[in-house]
């Protein structure tokens, strides 16, 4: 773990895997000179004056890459040994010649150099030197001496990832005895005209590594003027662009190609692409690496007669179609990865036949069928990738064979039928992810023999059956992730463990959660919700998980106190939807870290507890829908990052009047009140004071949902809104929706002008009040809103014809007012029916069937739309369907589809009780698409 996480930022990395072998090579080179004759004092002197020229840096950015992956001594460079009085044969990185006792070699990779290359530096006094390794240093961007020419004999130059910049000079052409050549992931830029002269004067090359040297300028058609003894060209992201001719594979000693690394949708001159070739390839090719660019869309037949190819990689290269069934007769192939294409077909059963394959990596592709049974015969397999493919059938007992392999993942498929408990035989698994596939029966007791399992994840499945209580026996788990299955039974005991992530969520289980738990002290997410739960043994014992930072129970059957005392370390609790009664308890300390708090849904009484001030991070509070008996918090108005505030269905009562002049609610988007005892007039001040919602391109118009993410655990936030009538629960919030319900409370008064500021307002919804006056104007401003809910009030006067700018408003409803006159028309405004204006009786014209001339008008065309938005959610969907901006609030509306994506997606999120009509909705949508 700890080289991976100290790895994945340098550029080195990519060094690493890419040119091991050639930089193992030239260091085994230059030491296998031996050293029998002394060197020459000059040549002593012009090395110890090169030694002066830089400084030791153990800190660089390749540091750590040279002690990982090149077993270099930390703190200690090789030009520490280099001293007077000693003869400079032996010194580190030094092979003389044993006759001639010149310096004909040099590796000074991994050396710790830091400093500029200097021009005109004594090593150039070196005109024997055959050999020269300077990667892995770090020259501060100095540019490669012209100098360079000077050593004529020299054979092997390796200058990467060493920190030289600029052009590669011209003089580099001159060094015709070069065989092979290393300029990669330095910022080097090689020029058309050097490149050409390099191609026309290094007829020995046989090596070629450029790997991230801009080449820009240079059209691919020059590589074909590369010596016909080249054996090794490795280019990538050197920007090539254009069709690189496939003439390259007929080159008749090539044993290692790559190519690709970045795609450019430039209109000019295009991406790079490489047509591989459906005859005479040279059967010396042993390793084809061709990634991030367009091989051509299929992958020929022919492949099969590369006799000698050990690794065969081509990721993200556009290929279609199937593997040919061909690709069996590589029977030297090591390493095939094919991931990330659009290849489809099943897995040819041919592959069973390359018994050498150390990793087969085919994930996100379209194949389909089984995987053939005999996979088993690839005994040798390390890494066996294939998830996100349309795989089905059942997981072959045949992968107990591969006893090497470390991971098992499979995840994203459609395998079904049971998990095989041959599947127990693979000691050495430390993960085994099989998420989002259609697996159903028990989870097999074999598996409790995987005692090495750091990750175990099986979610979004059909497994019932009991939770097998070995399961918090495995010694090393660490994650564990059960989640939308269909388990069943009582947790009975959690055993002292290493899980720092327990997710048991959407299943089946019940009894009370045993208060055991807090035998698992590393826990740092816990997710248990939407279950049959019914009870916590001690609400206390959450205090003991010191590192618990998302603690999910929502939707049980929870009854009792809530747990009043809870970990600092605490970001995330939900306790929505269950029976937790009595007051809120918590006392939130100073410093108090939480950012998401629900209780909605529960039976919570008393007043709301003060010291939620101390969670300065609170971005949700939502106790909507319990029996709070309190005044509006006007002490949450300086919680500066709270954006979603519900407090709707309670007893709150009062006014709801801002007591500071500064801003307050600077974040809020979310404001639920409706269905308390409100009183007064509308809360202006505050409104004055929503800048959040005061500016709708605030994101950017990405989707973004609101999460919190802790590094190791990220959660997204839910939370319950009300629209027509019906509870919706938001599974995922979209950073960009906001809302102000304060319907069914007792406000009166008019609705002010400044409501027409919150320009990114979706939902309005003042309904079921005293509000008198007239519909302001300035609404007209909202055009956003995808919702507006005046009705029953004391409305009167005309409805303005500003309200023809809502041309995002799915849903209208004036209804129960006294507005009177002409309904305005245009846009949205000609999609509402009846329901929209009923119980104004002095309203008139379309649809409704009083004419404002007097004369009535026929039965309006309106009445089946009407019958529609009644059922408003089909509307909105079809609205949908039909490419019309209809109301997009489906879009905050997330449902499950049961198989989540790591990507977002729209429709994916769940139904509260009250959401029938949703998963009529849903199922709408899915025959839609
Ligand atoms: C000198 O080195 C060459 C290889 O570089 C080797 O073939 C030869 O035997 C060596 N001669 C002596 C005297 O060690
Ligand atoms: C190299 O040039 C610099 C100035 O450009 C000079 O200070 C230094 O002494 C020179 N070194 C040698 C070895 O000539
Ligand atoms: C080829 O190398 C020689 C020196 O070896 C040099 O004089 C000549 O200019 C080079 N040719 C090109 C085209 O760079
Ligand atoms: C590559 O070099 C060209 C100049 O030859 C320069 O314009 C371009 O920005 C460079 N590309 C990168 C990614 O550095
Ligand atoms: C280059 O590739 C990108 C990504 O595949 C594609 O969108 C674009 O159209 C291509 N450009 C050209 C000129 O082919
Ligand atoms: C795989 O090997 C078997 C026998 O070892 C042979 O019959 C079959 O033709 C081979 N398939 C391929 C595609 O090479």
């Amino acid at each position: 773990m700890r080289i991976f996480t100290k790895l994945s930022a340098p550029l080195c990395l990519l060094f690493v895997f890419l040119c091991l072998k050639t930089t193992f090579s030239s260091s085994i080179h230059a030491s296998s000179f031996s050293t029998t004759h002394l060197c020459s004092h000059e040549e002593a002197l012009a090395l110890l004056q090169f030694k002066t020229s830089f400084s030791i840096d153990y800190t660089g950015l390749c540091a750590d890459i040279c002690v990982d992956f090149f077993s270099t001594k930390p703190n200690y460079s090789k030009i520490e040994s280099w001293k007077e009085g000693i003869d400079c044969c032996s010194w580190d990185g030094v092979s003389c010649d044993n006759v001639t006792g010149h310096v004909i070699a040099l590796n000074l990779s991994c050396s710790f150099l830091y400093g500029t290359f200097p021009s005109n530096s004594t090593l150039f006094f070196l005109r024997n030197l055959q050999s020269l390794n300077l990667a892995l240093n770090d020259f501060r961007h100095s540019k490669i001496p012209s100098e360079i020419s000077q050593f004529t004999r020299l054979k092997h130059l390796d200058v990467s990832s060493s920190g030289f910049s600029g052009q590669v000079p011209t003089e580099i052409a001159h060094l015709p005895k070069l065989v092979s050549l290393n300029l990669s992931y330095s910022d080097l830029i090689l020029e058309t005209t050097t490149f050409k002269n390099l191609v026309h004067n290094l007829t020995e090359v046989r090596e070629l590594v450029l790997n991230r040297v801009n080449m820009t300028s240079v059209n691919p058609r020059f590589f074909m003027n590369l010596s016909s003894s080249l054996t090794t060209l490795r280019l990538f992201y050197c920007q090539l662009r254009g069709n690189f001719p496939n003439s390259i594979f007929r080159f008749p000693n090539l044993k290692r190609f790559s190519l690709g690394g970045k795609r450019f949708s430039l209109s000019g001159k295009g991406n790079l692409t490489i047509d591989l070739p459906s005859s005479n390839w040279s059967s010396l090719l042993q390793h084809l690496y061709l990634s991030v660019m367009d091989c051509g869309r299929r992958l020929p037949e022919s492949i099969g007669d590369l006799k000698s190819l050990q690794y065969l990689n081509l990721p993200q290269c556009n290929l279609e179609g199937s593997i040919p069934a061909s690709i069996g007769n590589l029977r030297q192939l090591t390493s095939l990865g094919l991931f990330s294409n659009n290849l489809s077909g099943q897995i040819p059963s041919s592959l069973a036949n390359l018994t050498q394959l150390t990793s087969l990596d085919l994930y996100n592709n379209q194949f389909s069928g089984p995987i053939p049974a005999s996979i088993g015969n690839l005994r040798q397999l390390t890494s066996l990738r294939l998830s996100s493919n349309n795989l089905s059938g059942q997981i072959p007992s045949s992968l107990a064979n591969l006893t090497q392999l470390p991971f098992l993942g499979l995840s994203y498929n459609q395998f079904s039928g049971p998990i095989p408990a041959s599947i127990g035989n693979l000691r050495q698994l430390t993960g085994l992810n099989l998420y989002s596939n259609n697996l159903s029966g028990q989870i097999p007791s074999s598996l409790a023999n995987l005692t090495q399992l750091h990750y175990l994840v099986l979610s979004y499945n059909l497994l019932n059956g009991t939770l097998p209580p070995w399961i918090f026996t495995l010694p090393l788990l660490e994650y564990l992730n059960l989640n939308h299955n269909q388990l069943q039974g009582q947790i009975n005991q959690f055993r002292k463990n290493s899980l720092t992530r327990l997710d048991l969520s959407n299943n089946k289980l019940q009894g009370s959660i045993p208060n055991s738990i807090a035998n698992l002290v590393n826990l740092s997410y816990l997710n248990l919700s939407s279950n049959h739960f019914s009870d916590l043994v001690v609400p206390e014992m959450f205090s003991v998980l010191q590192n618990l930072e998302i603690l999910d129970l929502s939707h049980n059957n929870l009854i009792g106190k809530i747990p009043n005392c809870l970990p600092k370390s605490l970001s995330v609790l939900n306790l929505q939807a269950n029976y937790f009664d009595g007051i809120i308890a918590f006392v939130f300390p100073e410093g108090c870290g939480l950012q998401y708090l629900n209780l909605h849904r529960n039976q919570m009484d008393g007043l709301l507890s003060r010291s939620l001030v101390n969670c300065s991070k609170l971005e949700v509070l939502d106790v909507g829908n319990n029996s709070i008996e309190d005044t509006f918090p006007h002490w949450l108005e300086s919680l500066p990052d709270l954006q979603v505030l519900v407090l709707r269905s309670n007893k709150f009562h009062g006014s709801v009047q801002s007591t500071k002049e500064s801003p307050s609610f600077p974040k809020l988007r979310v404001l639920d009140l409706s269905s308390n005892y409100f009183v007064g007039a509308l809360p202006i001040r505050y409104i004055e004071n929503f800048n959040a919602m005061m500016d709708p391109h605030k994101d950017g118009g990405s989707l973004k949902y609101m999460m919190v993410s802790t590094g190791a655990n990220s959660y997204q936030y839910s939370v319950v809104v009300t629209w027509k009538g019906f509870d919706y629960e938001l599974q995922k919030i979209l950073t960009t929706f906001s809302s102000i319900h304060l319907s069914n409370n007792k406000f009166e008064g008019e609705i002010p002008d400044v409501i027409g500021k919150l320009s990114s307002l979706k939902g309005l919804n003042f309904s079921h009040n005293n509000l008198t006056g007239h519909i302001p104007p300035s609404l007209g401003n909202l055009t956003n809103l995808e919702w507006l809910d005046l009705s029953s009030n004391e409305l009167a006067g005309k409805i303005p014809d500003e309200l023809v700018s809502l041309t995002q408003l799915s849903v209208l409803n004036l209804s129960n007012n006294h507005l009177v006159g002409r309904i305005p028309q245009g846009n949205q405004l000609n999609t509402f029916g009846n329901g929209s204006y009923e119980g104004n009786l002095e309203l008139c014209g379309i649809p409704l069937s009083k004419s404002c001339d007097g004369i009535g008008t026929p039965p309006s065309s309106f009445q089946e739309k009407d019958e529609l938005w009644r059922f408003g959610w089909r509307v909105v969907v079809l609205g949908y369907g039909c490419g019309v901006v209809f109301g997009l609030l489906m879009g905050y509306l997330v449902f499950r589809t049961g198989k989540p994506k790591w990507f977002v997606s729209l429709f994916d999120g769940r139904p509260s009780q009250s959401g029938r009509k949703m998963r009529k909705a849903r199922r709408l949508v899915q025959r839609r698409s």
